[in-house]
């Protein structure tokens, strides 16, 4: 295994999950480079980066120092020729196979360091589906972060048939001893361990919310108050992204054929009509 430590890190993707990436990375005293393909968009990012290291100030996690440091260790860049000199990638783009093909098709000619991580933080496509899409397949792993990156400490470390032993090693020890998350290692499985548990949980809330068993506050207010749940699983559902959901319950179910993982037609429905949840201001709930 390289030796080097890892110092600069690119993540692509700034919506949520690429921008608490982005942000813990920073913390941790690491450069980091984020894709957005679009000026507006990285703009956006650095937004939603700067919003929530305000509100590590505001609730005494990091002083006001460590937040102007953090910012200062991020860029931004549309350029993917810029990741040359990672040691770690972390992709964050939207659940798609396809969009992370390409991404790591073109990363994988782009970053020079054989001994570089490029990782995906998908949480339910199989990694091998986007390994094969690479040169380099040894070089590819899952680093499955979860939502939200700066308070949640789990990261689900996913090797496939090809991953080689030093690459997921770095990868766990970048994890566990730069960001100070939790590891959990899991097999290359659509789902992984916690997806596998919790989609099912959220499509039955969806499926009892649809078919008149209860209502949505109902669901929401058993869970949180019966099971001592943080929220209730439509709450959730809005906090993760309906559209995210359904492309979650689309790969498990692609790869297991389980009626437990198909998408309910409210899902369907809502995410067409555009209602994804926090992300865009309605989804079960409303938000400003
Ligand atoms: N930076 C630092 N700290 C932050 C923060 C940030 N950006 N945002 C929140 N916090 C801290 C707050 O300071 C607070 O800390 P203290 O308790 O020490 O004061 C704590 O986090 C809770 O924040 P709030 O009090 O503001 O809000 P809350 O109590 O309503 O909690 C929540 C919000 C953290 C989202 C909580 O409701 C929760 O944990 N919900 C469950 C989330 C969950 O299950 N996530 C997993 C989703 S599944 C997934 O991610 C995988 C996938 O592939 C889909
Ligand atoms: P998001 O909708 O907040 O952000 C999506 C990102 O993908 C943005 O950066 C956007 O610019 C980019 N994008 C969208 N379409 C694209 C395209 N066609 N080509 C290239 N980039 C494109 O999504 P998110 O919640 O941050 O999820 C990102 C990834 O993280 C997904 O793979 C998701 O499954 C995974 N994930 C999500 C959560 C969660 O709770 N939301 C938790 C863990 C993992």
């Amino acid at each position: 295994m390289s030796s080097e430590k890892i110092q600069r890190v690119g993540v692509i993707g700034a919506g949520q999950m690429g921008a608490g990436i982005a942000e813990v990375c920073a913390r941790a005293h690491v450069d980091v480079l984020v894709f957005e393909p679009t000026r507006e968009l990285a703009a956006a990012g650095r937004a939603r980066i700067l919003r929530s290291l305000d509100r590590g100030v505001s609730s005494g996690k990091i002083t006001e120092r460590e937040r102007e440091q953090a910012a200062w260790r991020l860029r931004f860049t549309s350029d993917l020729g810029d990741f040359a000199d990672r040691q770690l990638v972390v992709e964050a783009v939207v659940e798609s196979e396809e969009v992370k093909t390409r991404i790591f098709a073109e990363l994988d000619k782009v970053v020079t360091d054989p001994d570089a991580v490029l990782a995906s933080n998908t949480s339910s496509i199989p990694i091998m589906k986007v390994a094969v899409s690479t040169a380099n397949p040894e070089r590819v792993v899952g680093m499955h972060f979860f939502n939200p990156v700066p308070v949640l400490p789990l990261v689900e470390l996913v090797t496939t048939l090809k991953t080689s032993e030093a690459v997921s090693q770095r990868a766990e020890q970048f994890a566990s001893e730069v960001l100070g998350k939790q590891v959990v290692r899991s097999a290359d499985r659509s789902g992984f361990v916690v997806n596998a548990l919790l989609v099912p949980y959220l499509l039955s809330a969806i499926r009892m919310v649809e078919s008149g068993f209860a209502t949505k506050e109902d669901v929401d207010k058993a869970m949180v108050l019966g099971c001592a749940h943080p929220m209730g699983p439509l709450a959730l559902t809005d906090l993760v992204g309906l559209d995210t959901v359904k492309s979650i319950a689309d790969s498990m179910y692609e790869e297991f054929k389980e009626p437990l993982y198909s998408a309910p037609p409210l899902l369907m429905r809502m995410v067409e009509a555009g209602l994804l949840g926090k992300k865009t201001g309605a989804g079960f709930y409303q938000y400003e």
